[in-house]
């Protein structure tokens, strides 16, 4: 896997689109990926579509593959399931883990989260580990403690920063059209970095990035990434068009390409 830039910019499509389409959406989204080298940018079409998305991409392309969740097990008696292996047979370069989606539908707790992890790196992807938390977190104060429990139970003590990423998602904003203030993100990102710092007893600059998902768009996209504690973002609606993904990684682009000047 090559070298990734400072900022991610990942495209979850959940479960939309025919094979046709997300062939036509790869294509589009490859040509501004592969148009610029200042951000890595990723998509995570639906399993079954990704090996349709990967013929259509030219060998040299910087665009990375990713599934949207993975086994716990590396093979076996488990009916539905796709192991992190086989994401990495067809061509991916990485994974989500603990979407609050998989946590909520299939019931993943912190031990399958972590058992998913420890998968996903041995086979070699990248794994972006999502934590968020629900509303209802938010409103009592807890949302801290929350998000510090999510780490601790999930984190393997050894992992370093190409092996893994964190995206924060608070629950109440995904899907919502509606994202967190620009003071929620920093505090929430400030917190998980210093329990990275302590869980994973490594320096900041060397520390996993810290990503944000929940409702990014076009128009708040530059905002969110302009943040100093946000080091990309992980998106779900807006990935779905070339166009506004496209706005998006430019946004990410006029940030880097700013904060190196
Ligand atoms: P959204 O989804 O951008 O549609 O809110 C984000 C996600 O679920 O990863």
């Amino acid at each position: 896997m090559h070298a990734a830039p400072a900022r991610l910019v990942l495209g979850n499509w959940k479960m939309h689109l025919d094979a046709a389409g997300a062939a036509e959406l790869a294509r589009a989204v490859s040509r501004y990926a592969d148009a610029q080298n200042a951000v890595q940018v990723g998509i995570c079409p639906p399993a079954i579509y990704i090996p349709i998305v990967k013929q259509v991409l030219t060998d040299d392309s910087t665009l990375w593959l990713g599934g949207q969740d993975c086994g716990a097990k590396p093979f076996g008696a488990y009916t539905g399931d796709i192991s992190a292996m086989m994401l990495k047979d067809v061509g991916c370069h990485f994974v989500l883990i603990g979407h609050s989606e998989c946590r909520a539908n299939h019931g993943d707790k912190d031990s399958d989260i972590q058992n998913k992890i420890l998968t996903a790196i041995y086979a070699g992807l990248h794994v972006v580990l999502c934590i968020g938390e629900h509303a209802a977190d938010r409103k009592a104060g807890n949302w801290a403690a929350v998000l510090e429990a999510q780490l601790r139970a999930a984190l393997p003590h050894d992992v370093r920063r190409e092996q893994l990423s964190i995206a924060y998602e608070p629950i109440w904003a995904i899907g919502t059209g509606v994202a967190a203030t620009e003071k929620d993100i920093a505090q929430a990102h400030e917190l998980i970095k210093q329990q990275l710092v302590q869980i994973l007893g490594q320096q900041p600059d060397s520390l996993p990035r810290v990503l944000y998902g929940g409702s990014v768009k076009p128009n708040n996209a530059l905002e969110i990434l302009s943040l100093s504690v946000v080091d990309g973002v992980l998106v779900g609606g807006a990935s779905l068009e070339a166009s506004s993904f496209a706005s998006i990684i430019q946004s990410a682009t006029q940030v880097t390409t700013a904060s190196r000047v």
